[in-house]
């Protein structure tokens, strides 16, 4: 990558696996940007536990399945990097935010389709097109997938579909981009213990049973086994590595 002080924009970097990869990339020396939502609050804590670490950081307010509102926040976070960093692009995008719907095929209905598919799909899609100028070259793409694109558990359909759609689109971007010097790889975590899915693999010890019984290492994953998974793949030392799917679930359903 070009720059010395490297910069990150983590989408959902307000709680989950945003949150801890947001925090993961600060300890391995990155400023960084985090999204949310809904929760500022959440967001402004993640800022302050990023610059307790002695890194730079910035919150700012993302609805990733709204494209029309693309725009104008490419401005915002060009009034953020030049404020802050004196920089108009910054290095490593993690195409993060998201949420779960459990429906099974026959039952999902066209909202929850539409919903899914705009922040799944749609939505990185678009937001990766929209910020492609501003990431520098020779910077670093993560998008996330699911293990759920190579195993099945019944009520994903839609949702998986939409996760195995960016699988395809991050081969796409690493061609295309390659000529940057841009990296795009792709996470698939397994069943992660956060508030995904109304936390039900957190929560639920039928669940949590479940998966740990199905996975080699024997228990649902933390948020602390993702963070520094992407975060790792930012680095340099990780710089061959492009165009991959690595699938980070313990085991999962082998
Ligand atoms: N947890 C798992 O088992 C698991 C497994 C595989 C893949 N994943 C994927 O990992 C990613 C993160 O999941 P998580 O477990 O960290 O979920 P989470 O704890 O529920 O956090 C979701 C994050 O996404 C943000 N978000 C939700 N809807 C959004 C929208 N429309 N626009 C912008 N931001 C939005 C939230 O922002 P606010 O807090 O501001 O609302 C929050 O920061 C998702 O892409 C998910 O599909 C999760």
């Amino acid at each position: 990558m070009n720059s010395t002080q490297k910069i990150a924009l983590v989408t959902g970097g307000s709680r989950g696996l945003g949150r801890n990869s947001a925090i993961a990339l600060s300890r391995k020396g990155m400023d960084v940007i985090i999204t949310y939502h809904s929760r500022k609050e959440e967001a402004e804590k993640v800022v302050k536990e990023i610059e307790n670490n002695g890194r730079k950081a910035a919150a700012l307010q993302l609805d990733t399945g709204d494209v029309s509102s693309f725009d104008a926040f490419v401005s915002q976070l060009a009034g953020v990097l030049n404020e802050k960093w004196n920089r108009e692009q910054f290095d490593i995008l993690v195409n993060n935010a998201g949420f779960g719907i459990h429906a099974s095929v026959a039952e999902t209905t066209e909202e929850q389709f539409d919903s899914l598919m705009n922040v799944h799909f749609k939505g990185v899609f678009f937001l990766s097109q929209k910020l492609f100028p501003r990431i520098a070259d020779n910077g670093r793409v993560v998008n996330i997938s699911t293990g759920l694109t190579r195993f099945v558990i019944e009520g994903f359909g839609a949702y998986a579909a939409m996760k195995g759609a960016i699988e395809i689109l991050t081969k796409y971007m690493a061609k295309e981009w390659g000529k940057r010097g841009i990296r795009v790889n792709v996470v698939a975590p397994g069943a992660i213990a956060t508030d995904f899915g109304g936390g039900a693999v957190r929560d639920n010890d039928e669940m949590r049973d479940f998966i740990g019984s199905h996975t080699a290492l024997g228990r649902v994953g933390e948020a602390d086994d993702i963070g520094g998974v992407i975060a790792s793949l930012c680095t340099d030392e990780m710089g061959w590595v492009n165009a991959q799917r690595l699938e980070a679930s313990g085991g999962q359903s082998l």
